[in-house]
């Protein structure tokens, strides 16, 4: 048999009886062009529909939301960016809270649940705690994950957190009215129609809007439902009753029925509570979060304002405002900040799921049914592109084909809204489930003779759904199917709505105890893991963004190392863990930059690259032992992973030679070392230089617990943070904390746990002064714990203390 044809066979072989999965999608015709294509392989359903535009920006989408997975620190995994690089007012590890509910949804359809639920739990026990910024939904699309992923525990392990928050928006609560009240601006909408008529046009007009009110309502039912699932009758009931309150008050007061609409409500020097002059689009934001009563139709006439010219209808609209308003603006060319007309993503998206719970939850209607979704949905597709290229970035002209907000080394894949999330959800109509069952109800027109989505992990398990008219596209027959695991688990003749019961969730393994993580990421640009390299290019390039946790292979925006004009042939990158730091390691990832591929530069694929040690004994680099790599050798814009035999080490480096011959430099997005954590054995201890370290420094003494320590802790913003303190079940826990004090008088330090309580600690004198540990020396507290991975900041209190490690163990 020729090659070719035993290919072919084993594909169909694969194709249709793999008890795992189907293969029905040509993969790497979707994913060309597209950098690390093997990540898309692992990670995202394939999809196949006849719009060319839906399903081109759906891949592109996966590849603009890899671009925002960020890496933090060992313990604390992966964060979400809003930006590609970091702004001025960005938070820790530079998130933005405000579309931090879009991206849980995107990323709630990626195979991989640890972005997800690190970036979940970043919010609920590190981000955000009493001080959100802006108003938010991530109780709510935290739900949502759960209900993709099916993983209770973890979800259940959130309710804490998310009541933590909830309350921490008491004080924008109006009691009086029982609704929230935000600026525009900390709303994410700067100059809009509602806070361009007040004396600040910028942050002004603060009031009580539609958005901000369906969002903490969609919250408060999340809790609801997820304690319920914690047999905590009393908070589910709580906050039960307070949704409720919260529903009836948007009704009653942000509804107006003359004028079919939810508008904003200004709080100051409005006596009469009257509603603002125009219609915003977050108007129609209430029905995503099943705000409406479902019973009284008069709600229905809001969508008028959706297809109406004169309302928010226009070529790449929907508009933020509506076009008869006073403040309306189609033509601004501002390159931020203006929704007054400008098309928004970050809405587009929210009035999609609105439109899609308009006619499942409630009622299809003359304006609002499968025809009328589509042609929004597809308008938002074709509005995604730049230069003929899938594209977003933050705002688009209303009227023509152009980004408006869309700043230079900035602004590019923004990650502000969901696309994916309304082609799995609203399109294709997946209805994620708390219990054992799959449920789907395409939005798909009649016209339309085929879809697939393959490869989707629902509940654990690979799920593929297709429906083909006539049986001619997949050749399986005609109809709609589900394959569960590679089997086919349904079928009926025709498009429409199908549910399946199906077993028990497969549970991952990313939300436990033992992990492994990236040693060589440093968030910060300073301190520990320092970084430096024989040679570093002056022209855009920065050791630091090699190892900053962003994966870009982009020549703009830009985030690399390379050795550009270096006169080397063989040039070095060197990652140091920090004094006495040692870590076992055994591989190390590189995410190779090549501006050659793209005809844009001299960088490429280096000509061979070795990993060297620093030997403890001899003081020398060393190279790596039983080197071997994957891929065999480099591919340009792609990982090369090279594998060695596991060494304690606290410094490596990665020794590149350059090819001479075409005077090619060679370049990284990123660095990563991948291994164990935490490293010692014994259960329950976490190193203090394994943290994040705010204002103090890493020590190395022998007698440390993993040969360094943390020192200095000395200023007032000074702070250790354990992160990752891993307990399986909710409780108080003895924490020991392993400590040295030098002078004759206590110091003490206030702890922050999971940012909802904070505990006192004092630690006396110890007699062996600064930088001598042992394993009597501690003070023992006593801590609240939740489940899973937990967050303890040391802050500096009075006088110093010297940390080496914790120890967690039950009483
Ligand atoms: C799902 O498919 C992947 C291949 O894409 C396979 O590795 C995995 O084992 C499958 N999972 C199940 C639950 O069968
Ligand atoms: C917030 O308000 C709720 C309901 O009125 C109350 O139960 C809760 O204790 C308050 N929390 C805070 C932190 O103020
Ligand atoms: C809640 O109660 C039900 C019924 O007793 C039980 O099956 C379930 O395991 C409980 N859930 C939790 C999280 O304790
Ligand atoms: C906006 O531009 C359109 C044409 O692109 C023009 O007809 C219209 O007058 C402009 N509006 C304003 C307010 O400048
Ligand atoms: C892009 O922004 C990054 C981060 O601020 C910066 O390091 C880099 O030099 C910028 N590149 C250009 C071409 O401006
Ligand atoms: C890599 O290439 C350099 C320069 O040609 C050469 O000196 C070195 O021996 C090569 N290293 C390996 C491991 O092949």
């Amino acid at each position: 048999m020729p090659l070719s044809v035993a290919l072919f066979f084993l594909a169909c072989l694969a194709g249709l009886t793999s008890a795992q999965t189907t293969n029905f999608v040509n993969q790497d015709s979707k994913l060309e062009g597209l950098a690390e294509p093997q990540w898309f392989k692992e990670n995202i359903p394939f999809l196949e529909v006849p719009d060319t535009q839906i399903e081109e920006v759906y891949y592109y989408r996966f590849s603009s939301h890899k671009r925002h997975l960020r890496y933090s620190l060992p313990g604390a995994g992966y964060t979400i960016t809003e930006f590609v690089h970091k702004v001025g007012y960005s938070q820790k590890f530079d998130t933005i809270n405000d579309a931090a509910g879009h991206h849980i949804y995107e990323s709630r359809w990626l195979r991989n649940p640890r972005y997800a639920q690190d970036y979940i739990n970043f919010w609920s026990r590190e981000g955000a705690g009493g001080e959100q910024q802006y108003s938010e939904w991530i109780a709510n699309a935290a739900y949502a994950n759960f209900l993709v992923t099916g993983n209770k525990p973890f979800i259940l392990s959130q309710q804490e957190g998310f009541v933590n928050n909830f309350n921490g928006w008491n004080r924008s609560y109006e009691p009086t009215l029982n609704l929230y009240f935000i600026s525009p601006l900390l709303d994410a909408m700067e100059y809009s129609a509602s806070s361009l008529p007040t004396p600040d046009p910028f942050g002004g007009g603060v009031g009580y809007r539609p958005s901000f009110n369906s969002e903490m309502y969609g919250n408060a039912i999340a809790i609801s439902k997820i304690a319920r699932l914690n047999n905590d009758t009393r908070t589910a009931e709580e906050f039960e009753a307070r949704a409720e309150t919260i529903r009836r008050a948007i009704l009653d007061y942000l509804w107006d029925n003359e004028r079919t609409f939810f508008y904003h409500m200004y709080r100051d020097e409005n006596p009469n509570n009257e509603l603002l002059e125009s219609r915003e689009n977050i108007g129609f934001f209430p029905w995503r979060f099943g705000v409406p009563d479902p019973q009284d139709p008069k709600y229905e006439l809001a969508w008028e304002h959706l297809f109406d010219s004169q309302g928010f209808n226009s070529r790449y609209g929907p508009t933020t405002c509506e076009q008869r308003s006073p403040w309306f603006d189609g033509n601004q060319t501002s390159q931020c900040c203006w929704w007054n007309g400008n098309s928004w993503p970050y809405s587009t998206g929210f009035i999609l799921n609105s439109l899609s719970a308009q006619i499942k939850n409630y009622r299809p209607t003359n304006l609002v049914n499968i025809d009328t979704f589509m042609q929004i949905l597809h308008t938002y597709a074709e509005t995604q592109y730049k230069d003929d290229k899938p594209y977003v970035a933050e705002c688009h002209s209303p009227h023509r084909k152009i980004w408006v907000c869309d700043s230079f080394n900035h602004s590019e894949h923004y990650a502000h809204s969901t696309y994916i999330d309304n082609v799995l959800g609203d399109l294709l109509g997946i209805e994620p489930q708390p219990d054992n069952t799959f449920v789907i109800d395409p939005l798909i027109p009649s016209s339309w003779s085929y879809f697939i989505v393959e490869n989707l992990l629902y509940h654990g398990h690979n799920m593929t759904i297709l429906y083909d008219k006539d049986g001619s596209k997949y050749n399986t027959g005609a109809g709609m199917k589900i394959y569960l695991n590679g089997e086919l688990a349904a079928s009926q003749p025709e498009l429409g709505r199908m549910s399946l019961n199906i077993p028990d969730p497969v549970m991952d393994e990313s939300n436990s105890r033992k992990k492994i993580e990236n040693y060589a990421s440093n968030p910060n640009s300073y301190g520990y893991p320092m970084v430096d390299a024989s040679y570093t290019s002056v022209f855009d390039s920065s050791i630091w963004h090699a190892v900053d946790g962003r994966i870009m292979y982009d020549y703009f925006p830009s985030n690399r190392w390379h050795n550009f004009e270096s006169s080397n042939e063989v040039d070095w990158f060197s990652i140091d863990f920090g004094p006495g730091r040692q870590k076992t390691i055994d591989q190390v990832k590189i995410y190779v930059y090549s501006d050659v591929v793209t005809e844009q530069g001299n960088v490429d694929c280096p000509k061979n690259v070795s990993v060297e040690i620093l030997s403890s004994s001899s003081g020398e680099w060393e190279q790596a032992r039983n080197q071997a790599s994957t891929p065999p050798s480099c591919l340009p814009n792609d990982v090369l992973t090279i594998h060695f035999d596991p060494v304690k080490t606290q410094k490596v480096r990665l020794v590149f030679a350059r090819n001479l011959e075409d005077n090619w430099f060679v370049g990284m997005t990123e660095v990563e070392v991948w291994a164990p954590w935490p490293q010692v054995d014994e259960e329950g201890i976490y190193e203090a230089e394994d943290g994040y370290i705010t204002n103090a420094n890493i020590r190395a003494a022998d007698s440390a617990s993993g040969g360094s320590y943390v020192a200095q802790i000395d200023a007032n913003d000074a702070s250790v943070e354990f992160t990752g303190v891993w307990v399986k079940q909710a409780g108080e826990y003895e924490v020991k904390v392993y400590y040295s004090n030098g002078i004759q008088e206590e110091a003490r330090m206030s702890i922050r746990i999971n940012n909802i309580h904070t505990v006192e600690a004092t630690f006396p004198p110890t007699v062996n002064g600064w930088g001598n540990f042992d394993q009597n020396t501690f003070v023992s507290l006593r801590l609240s714990l939740l489940r899973g991975n937990n967050v303890l900041i040391f802050k500096h209190g009075d006088n110093f203390a010297e940390l080496d490690k914790i120890m967690v163990s039950s009483f």
